[in-house]
């Protein structure tokens, strides 16, 4: 595995793509006027709004707000990560990816020796159940599952003893320490170490990937632990993993909807059926991080948890975390089994056609309405009222979209009160939650700083040829005020007069993965400025005077301060950098 890719290598190739001719060939565009156009690809639309600038090197979509440049677009629309969308591009270019060396490479080495080692202990694992004398075969036919699920998944079998690993594969102080990094040994109180998993059955974890990450191991009888995984370790979080993911995407290209279910043993034994879209969350709710993930690759997600009351539960969790992904068809149903029973039991009791029988599903709505009114008299006014009360909360997390207007519908036919009404609430409380969020917020002057500067980058964003105009005077008298803000102008003006043809992509990314990535892609989409308005060379360089100049006045006021003592500690700080900046100037 090598290192990082230098960033002047990403602005070339940038430089070299075409945009259109990317896109164009996943989504055939539509040149009108200035853009080229497309009913969007990332929402369900029946008239273009998905638009695509040439100069910019930059998409945007006016109905779901999609936006990015074309490593974005792969890494969305492919489900590419980084590397292998940069990756794809310079070998349409015909260019080779450079690698920088030093840290950041002996970090991804050590991590490709960690996936190596995983690697090795499936097969390990693997190889045992293969050979097995024990009793892992019986396991296996008493819980129904066949050789091809077996192989599919990958399982395995760690034997008993407490040394196996160690002398399979430890065979080395090096190899030992990353055994213990992978969490499948442990180190004993004595200063030796032992497996961690003895006589189970293994599920190895595979990433999105495909690259093992961790495990999880079953007892064959009915001992406790039932479940052992591995520990989070460098390589493995599980509020982010999901169990068959790999396996679903493997087996089918456009996952048009996913079933999310608790256990190792639910989804292998749905996959055992037929139903290969399946993924398990790690014996946690589902996380934003899961649903987020999720919502990448479909639009409509299934929870299915057990039919018991901690499987209940985990429904309404995952509700609550769903409720600010609903947007842009993105949907969520529930299926609620019979008690006992999970959907490993009931797939094989009942077979395929009525797991997947569309009746089985709750739509989140239903589940939110029955589960709020459940001990709710909506016959008294009272009840009614407690009603909206308790659903506010929940439609306040839903986003602008027309789905929220339809749930916002429903509650009123429930509890006959008007939807302006409910409206009206939701914004009040909005409303305060906003005035919440002012409070201690910094001085207006201080917005109106930030504004001009936010303004200023913009433009920059819009029209980087505009950074050109400007002298070394007043980059370098900009340069000299404080403030996080103008520093980032600085950066910005510098980078384009370093690489003067640099598109908003390229800009973009320059700062892709950093705090300020989303925020720019936001002022890169702003309709407004989409439309070319223009912004002149002479309003741009007023534009950056201005903001020197309300400094100065700034250090004006400071000096007409009689003394130093009247100035606070970080006045004193800023007073002293700015005689700095005058004299250097
Ligand atoms: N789990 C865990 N540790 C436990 C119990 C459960 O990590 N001690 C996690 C596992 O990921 C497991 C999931 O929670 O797959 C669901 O648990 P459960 O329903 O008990 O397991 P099943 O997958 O149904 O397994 P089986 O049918 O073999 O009982
Ligand atoms: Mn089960």
């Amino acid at each position: 595995m090598a290192g990082k890719i230098p960033q002047n290598f990403i602005n070339e190739l940038i430089d070299r793509t075409d945009i259109i001719d990317i896109i164009d060939s996943y989504v055939p565009l539509k040149k009108t006027g200035k853009n080229h156009k497309a009913c969007c690809p990332f929402h369900d639309e029946k008239t273009p709004s998905f638009s695509v600038n040439q100069d910019k090197q930059f998409y945007y979509c006016f109905g779901c707000n999609a936006s990015g440049t074309v490593i974005t677009f792969l890494m969305e629309y492919l489900h590419m990560d980084f590397v292998e969308a940069v990756e794809d591009l310079a070998s349409r270019a015909g260019m080779e990816v450079p690698r920088e060396s030093g840290s950041s490479f002996d970090q991804t080495n050590q991590s490709a020796k960690l996936y190596a080692l995983m690697e090795s202990a499936t097969k390990y694992y693997s190889d045992q159940l293969e050979n097995n004398k024990n009793n892992i075969i019986n396991y296996l036919k008493k819980r129904n599952i066949n050789k091809a699920t077996a192989i599919e998944f990958e399982l395995g079998f760690a034997p008993p003893g407490w040394d196996n690993l160690i002398i399979n594969l430890g065979k080395s102080k090096e190899l030992i320490k990353e055994l213990l990094d992978i969490g499948v040994i442990i180190k004993s109180d004595r200063g030796g170490q032992y497996d961690r998993f003895r006589d189970r059955l293994m599920f190895p974890i595979r990433d999105q990937r495909g690259r093992v990450i961790g495990f999880g191991g079953r007892v064959l009888n009915n001992d406790t632990p039932k479940y052992l995984n591995s520990p989070e370790t460098r390589i493995f979080q599980k509020g982010r993993e999901l169990y068959g993911l790999f396996q679903a995407r493997k087996s089918i290209k456009d996952l048009s909807e996913l079933y999310v279910v608790e256990g190792y043993m639910d989804v292998i034994a749905l996959a055992q059926f037929g139903i290969k879209n399946v993924v398990a969350t790690l014996g946690t709710a589902a996380t934003n991080e899961h649903i987020e993930k999720m919502f990448r690759i479909t639009n409509k997600l299934i929870f299915c948890f057990d039919g018991d009351e901690a499987g209940e539960r985990a429904a309404w969790r995952a509700l609550e975390n769903s409720l600010s992904f609903l947007k842009n068809s993105k949907q969520v149903y529930f299926i609620f089994l019979p008690s006992k029973e999970d959907p490993d039991t009931f797939v094989r009791k009942n077979g395929k056609d009525a797991f997947i029988s569309p009746e089985m599903l709750t739509p989140l709505s239903e589940f939110l309405f029955n589960s709020i009114g459940n001990n709710i008299n909506l016959e008294v006014l009272e009840g009614r009222s407690e009603m909206i009360n308790k659903t506010l909360p929940f439609l306040a997390k839903l986003p602008h979209d027309p789905y929220k207007d339809i749930v916002i519908k429903k509650l009123s036919e429930i509890t006959r009160y008007e939807i302006d009404d409910i409206q009206r609430q939701l914004s009040t409380s909005n409303k305060n939650d906003l005035v919440e969020k002012k409070v201690g917020k910094s001085s207006k002057e201080k917005n109106r700083g930030i504004e001009k500067v936010r303004w200023l980058i913009r433009c920059l964003l819009h029209q980087p040829s505009l950074a050109l105009v400007l002298d070394i005077k007043s980059t370098s008298s900009l340069s000299a005020l404080d403030s996080s803000g103008i520093n980032f102008l600085c950066e910005l003006i510098k980078l384009i007069k370093e690489t003067p043809n640099i598109t908003v992509a390229g800009i973009l990314e320059n700062w892709r993965n950093t705090k300020f990535e989303a925020r720019l892609c936001e002022l890169a989409s702003e309709e407004d400025e989409f439309k070319e308005i223009g912004v002149t060379n002479e309003v741009f360089v007023d534009a950056i005077d201005g903001l020197i100049e309300a400094h100065q006045k700034e250090f004006e006021t400071f000096k007409t301060k009689s003394s130093p003592l009247e100035l606070s500690e970080k006045e004193k700080l800023k007073y002293r950098e700015m005689q700095k900046s005058t004299q250097d100037t």
